[in-house]
């Protein structure tokens, strides 16, 4: 289906950290000012039946996550594959009591080697609403981050697609370029990394896939854009079983190293489904933030979604894509 807009608009809408359905319902309501009556998720691009069946998906984990018992059965579960799993790659053999970051010393001695292969939105100087959704957006942001002392935020959504990677590229570039933060970009959705395949000339350089695994070190895997204080760990490519690289010890390391280095780390990150890479990463970053496509998402999925997550700080969500005549009409 082709979409009604081709530009990016983002209005941040504030819903509390334990957001429940009314919540949610009154954002969608407060968005209706936005979009005007009734265009607010009434159609989808999803066929009855894949709509149903995430929505029982969802369900199934939103059970699973409020049950304790299920829940203890669950984590058990992860914490077994994860082990089991880890053996085969490994990662513990390889760092058997040394630190991956042994050799690394100071964000200034990072490479300056990326080019990006396609201008970001926030780039092309055409529409100043863009960047102006942006600012707001990291505005908000760092009232949360100050607020609570965050530096580590992961961007989801519920479903593939919603624009996770768009809004963490042009967030991350504007908070660099804009606001002169030191800003590390990590894509940690490792089945789907588009940053590596599509947004970066990765050459021969390596990957957060690569420091997982301890084929890498951090301080080796970090490149910055040229001209920018932005920095990328790109996953560099795509591996089936991401949850068990991103559950591994050296996932947080690098999380809590790159935290005393940079001012932000914006985390590209899987959507809520599948739910065991997200339900991992949500520990280890201080906030989540949701891309919700606007009229594209249903908002029933997006409610089951974040009844989904983990007790972790959602602290908001980024509605993508609100039409562009209504959004002229609610800004002027
Ligand atoms: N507001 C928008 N208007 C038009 N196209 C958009 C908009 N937002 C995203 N897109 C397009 O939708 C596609 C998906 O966007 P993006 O890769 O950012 O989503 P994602 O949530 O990261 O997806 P995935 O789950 O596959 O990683 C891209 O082709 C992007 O250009
Ligand atoms: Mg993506």
């Amino acid at each position: 289906m082709k979409q009604k807009n081709e530009k990016n608009y983002y209005e941040f809408l504030e819903i509390t950290p334990a957001a429940g359905l009314e919540e949610i319902e009154a954002a969608y309501r407060s968005a209706k000012a936005v979009y005007g009556d009734d265009s607010v998720a009434v159609y989808s691009l999803y066929t009855a039946e894949e709509r149903q069946e995430m929505l029982t998906r969802l369900g199934d984990m939103h059970a699973t996550l409020t049950d304790p018992v299920k829940r203890k059965g669950y984590d058990e579960y992860l914490r077994s594959t994860g082990i089991a799993r880890r053996h085969d790659w490994d990662v513990h053999s390889v760092h058997s009591g040394k630190d991956i970051f042994e050799e690394y010393t100071e964000v200034g001695a990072f490479k300056d080697k990326l080019s990006l292969r396609q201008p970001l939105t926030v780039m092309d100087g055409q529409d100043p609403m863009v960047v102006e959704r942006y600012r707001i957006l990291y505005m908000k942001l760092e009232q949360a981050a100050l607020k609570n002392s965050y530096k580590t935020f992961a961007i989801t959504s519920s479903v593939k697609g919603e624009g996770k990677t768009m809004t963490a590229l042009n967030l991350s570039y504007v908070m660099a370029t804009e606001f002169k933060k030191k800003v590390l970009l990590v894509e940690s959705d490792l089945r789907n990394p588009t940053i590596s395949t599509s947004w970066l000339d990765m050459g021969r350089l390596h990957g957060l896939v690569d420091v997982l695994k301890g084929d890498s070190d951090l301080r080796n895997s970090i490149n910055r854009l040229e001209d920018t204080n932005l920095y990328f760990l790109p996953a560099r490519c795509s591996v089936k079983n991401s949850s068990v690289l991103l559950d591994s010890p050296n996932m947080r390391t690098v999380l809590n190293k790159a935290k005393e280095d940079f001012d932000y780390v914006i985390v590209d990150s899987p959507p809520i489904l599948p739910l065991a890479d997200i339900s991992i990463l949500s520990k280890a970053v201080d906030g989540l933030l949701l891309v919700v496509r606007a009229g594209v998402t249903p908002k029933d999925i997006v409610a089951k979604a974040v009844n989904s997550l983990p007790k972790q700080n959602i602290i908001g969500i980024v509605l993508n894509g609100a039409d562009d005549a209504h959004m002229k009409k609610y800004y002027y």
